[in-house]
């Protein structure tokens, strides 16, 4: 409406521990890294390295919580199945046309989160997180202590493809990010360089790589413009009025 895009977020808690159960404080401890990394405001932004800092972007998007719904669970551990976000056995979304619906839960196999892209049906829509990888206090767990796996599920749920484009020197369907040979994990050396076409420097320190959350503290302008479409008129998140 006023040209600023601002997310009203319900994060939804499932838990069948004490422990599961985050606090509100963990919970504004994610939205206060959402609000960050998408407003260039994170304390790492100024370690993009030169060779990129013509593309590092301020995504200029703001994050509200709006409420949080919790319910115990008997589910030990939850799957990419989407079980959490069904009434029966975990917490159905609020208004997905019009909120970010995230889900805080147990996730099984190592899986820190997964997201829906734009475009899939509203009864799963949203992003899903470990509770181990939500925030930066309470059951945060090193080294996905830094409320970067929302970030990262939150570029998927806005549109982004992950950097290397899920292919051997794969497209992300954005040109200003350099062609990765394929994920990285940990904190790359700085410097690492593809062996794609023209082998140029990889942009490892992307949110939408798969490093440590430490390592990563950047989208790019041809990834700015690829989730600001969604919310004009006409675009996959219309619906939110912006
Ligand atoms: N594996 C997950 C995905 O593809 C999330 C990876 C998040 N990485 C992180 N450092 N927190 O959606
Ligand atoms: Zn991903
Ligand atoms: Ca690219």
């Amino acid at each position: 409406v006023n040209g600023k895009i601002e997310i009203p977020v319900v994060v939804n808690v499932l838990y069948r521990t004490a422990a599961e159960n985050i606090s509100l404080a963990q919970i504004q401890s994610q939205i206060d890294v959402l609000n960050k990394d998408f407003n260039a405001l994170n304390s790492d932004f100024n370690s993009v390295p030169a060779e990129f800092s013509g593309v590092k972007a301020n995504v200029g998007i703001t994050f509200v919580l709006q409420n949080v719904v919790r319910k115990s669970t008997r589910t030990t551990s939850f799957s990419t199945n989407d079980a959490m976000k069904k009434a029966s056995t975990g917490i159905a979304p609020t208004t997905p046309s019009t909120v970010l619906n995230m889900w805080s839960c147990n996730l099984g196999g190592g899986i820190l989160g997964y997201a829906q892209f734009p475009g899939g049906s509203s009864a799963t829509d949203g992003v899903v997180m470990d509770n181990n990888a939500f925030g930066t206090t309470g059951t945060v767990t090193a080294p996905f202590n830094l409320g970067r796996t929302a970030t990262h599920e939150v570029g998927h749920w806005m549109n982004l493809r992950h950097i290397w484009g899920d292919a051997n020197c794969g497209s992300d369907l954005v040109s200003d990010t350099p062609t990765h040979d394929s994920a990285n994990y940990g904190v790359p050396a700085a410097g690492h360089r593809s062996t794609c076409t023209g082998t140029p420097l990889e942009m490892f320190m992307n949110y939408m790589d798969y490093t440590d959350d430490r390592g990563m503290f950047m989208f790019s302008n041809g990834q700015k413009a690829r989730m600001s479409a969604l919310f004009v008129s006409g675009g996959a998140r219309a619906s939110f009025g912006i």
